[in-house]
């Protein structure tokens, strides 16, 4: 398998072609973006992070029978996976509040959701990923009622497996973003799962061990998301 020439850029990872049309390498980057990108920064290591943070949580969603994109680890940097066409939502899960929810509704952070809750966003960075509902969905044709009802069921049975496997770790899963793609008609989970795209939070301590220590100057950045790694890693069977 050759790597090719560059398909996209974005503000983590980078997408190349490869002498098989169906299949994508994805090159994970140290830049680090918040706030739409107005926020930009380095943190050294994070795209081996990502990347093997990623390949072992895939692998081990595979095993619960959530179909993702990934084929195979090829690199500290890099992995080989199915060439989907991205649906342009993000899917966000939260179990307690933070973040933005808790700015928008007033909710404290770290007050837990007497329910899951599952948002939508469009991806789109000019528009600053808006929240949207089914209905916008539906009438902007951005995916199909079944495309819906898939991703759903998807996300929540994410949550659950998610939950327990970093409760296993001494980490509780705050909230976390999932974008889905199209492969051969089907939907299936792709992009990444890393503290770039999750809010963890240490069990005993609630210290924060995501990208949120970047967004919000807290130091120790680079730290923690080897300290997930780690925890990951060292608990893996
Ligand atoms: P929020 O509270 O800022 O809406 O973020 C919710 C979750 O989604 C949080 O775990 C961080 C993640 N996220 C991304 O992965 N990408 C994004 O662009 C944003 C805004 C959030």
């Amino acid at each position: 398998m050759q790597k090719l020439e560059q398909l996209y850029e974005g503000k983590a990872k980078k997408v190349f072609k490869t002498d098989n049309e169906k299949q994508y390498i994805v090159e994970y980057k140290d830049d680090a973006t918040a706030f739409n990108g107005e926020k930009k920064g380095t943190i050294t290591g994070k795209g081996v992070v990502n990347n093997k943070m990623t390949a072992a949580l895939f692998a081990m969603l595979e095993e619960h029978g959530i179909p993702t994109h990934q084929i195979e680890l090829l690199s500290d940097r890099e992995c080989l996976v199915k060439a989907v066409k991205i649906l342009p939502l993000e899917v966000i899960v939260r179990n307690i509040a933070a973040g933005s929810l808790s700015q928008r509704l007033g909710i404290k952070e770290g007050t837990p959701m007497k329910k899951t809750v599952l948002e939508f966003c469009y991806k789109n960075d000019e528009l600053g990923d808006p929240m949207i509902n089914d209905y916008h969905i539906f009438a902007m044709e951005l995916a199909t009622e079944d495309q819906v009802e898939k991703i759903k069921d998807y996300a929540l049975r994410i949550n659950e497996i998610l939950q327990k496997f970093f409760l296993e770790r001494n980490i509780r899963l705050i909230d976390f973003k999932l974008e889905f793609g199209l492969y051969d008609g089907e939907v299936i989970l792709a992009d990444e799962i890393s503290p770039d795209t999750c809010r963890l939070w240490d069990k005993d301590t609630d210290k924060k061990l995501d990208k949120d220590r970047f967004r919000r100057d807290l130091g120790g950045v680079e730290e923690v998301y080897q300290e997930v790694l780690s925890r990951i890693k060292n608990t893996e069977n």
